[in-house]
């Protein structure tokens, strides 16, 4: 189906995968405005509780992508995750009883690619006195960011395309699982990953690039996943063992550091869902008012993934 970038007019006759190649803009895909739903519910329930609370609270997007994103089918322009953010503080405002409690949420964005980059700053510049917008690759501005908030509370949402460009490293995530006082909403590439195993054959090629190639992604996968993933490629019954597998022992490594994990498939009810988006809290009201959103979010049905 011919495309259009709502953003600069380029045309291709194959929908781009991500984004624009040319402009950068963040183009929607299958179960996308159900993310945002989520994304919207919890974060507006969370800092109306913290407000209450009197906490300091920061939203932290970690791939945050050009702030506006282009609907699948047309050229309709949505807020993407960073807007979403942004406008919690004028919803909570307006929730709130007691609106001399403070503090209100701060926000920081943070996004690799600069075409992709320039859109966000600018989507964001009604924002600039609670947001911030960072360039460049999460693995290494997360943790700054992370140690100039110290002692406030943090949700972190880490949605990269795939496993991220560059890859978000194991190490990058860990950091985030050991502080305190905080929250993570990530996205679980079960595609990526699948791409990512197929190369286990080719660890003992007979040409040295490919088998290089195939060695360094193993290890990538070990850190991320845990070096477990390879007994699953190796013994899955079927592709869907597989993938009921990988999702069980990423669940099990959060389950490590956090009691209270939950995870939804994208789009939700897909029996061939894209990705999963997990979520961690080791706050009981936080688990159940996820919970409740992902529940209801199922009640009312499914996107049919078939439309794409
Ligand atoms: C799926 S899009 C983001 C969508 C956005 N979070 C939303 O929900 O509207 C993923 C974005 O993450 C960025 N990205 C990928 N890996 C990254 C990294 N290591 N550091 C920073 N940004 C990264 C990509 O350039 C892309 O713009």
């Amino acid at each position: 189906m011919p495309w259009e970038c709502a953003e600069c007019g380029h045309s291709c006759d194959d929908h781009p995968k991500g984004f624009c190649t040319k402009c950068g803009l963040v183009q929607m895909g299958p179960g996308t405005h159900e993310k945002y739903e989520i994304l919207e519910k919890y974060c507006c329930a969370l800092s109306l509780i913290m407000r209450n609370n009197k906490k300091k609270h920061f939203f932290i997007d970690a791939c945050a992508g050009s702030g506006i994103v282009q609907q699948y089918d047309g050229t309709t322009i949505l807020d993407g995750s960073p807007r979403i953010f942004a406008k919690t503080r004028e919803k909570v405002e307006e929730t709130i009883r007691d609106k001399s409690k403070k503090p209100e949420v701060e926000c920081k964005f943070i996004e690799n690619n600069t075409k992709t980059y320039n859109i966000l700053q600018r989507e964001l510049q009604d924002y600039n006195s609670f947001c911030e917008c960072i360039g460049g690759d999460c693995n290494f501005i997360l943790d700054k960011i992370l140690n100039e908030a110290e002692g406030a509370f943090t949700f972190i949402y880490i949605d990269p395309f795939g496993l991220g460009e560059p890859t978000i490293k194991y190490e990058t995530v860990q950091k985030v699982l050991e502080r305190g006082f905080t929250e993570l909403f990530i996205h679980f590439s079960w595609q990526g990953v699948s791409r990512t195993a197929g190369l286990l054959n080719n660890i003992d090629h007979h040409d040295e690039k490919i088998r290089k190639t195939a060695r360094s992604s193993v290890n990538s996968l070990d850190s991320y996943l845990s070096p477990q993933w390879q007994e699953i490629q190796r013994n899955a019954k079927s592709k869907y063992d597989r993938r009921k597998r990988f999702v069980t022992l990423y669940e099990n490594n959060l389950k490590q550091y956090y009691p209270g994990v939950k995870y939804v498939e994208i789009p939700i009810g897909s029996n061939n869902p894209h990705y999963y988006l997990f979520f961690t809290t080791r706050n009981e009201t936080g688990y159940k008012i996820m919970d409740g959103i992902i529940k209801n979010m199922r009640l009312k049905g499914s996107t049919s993934i078939d439309q794409y």
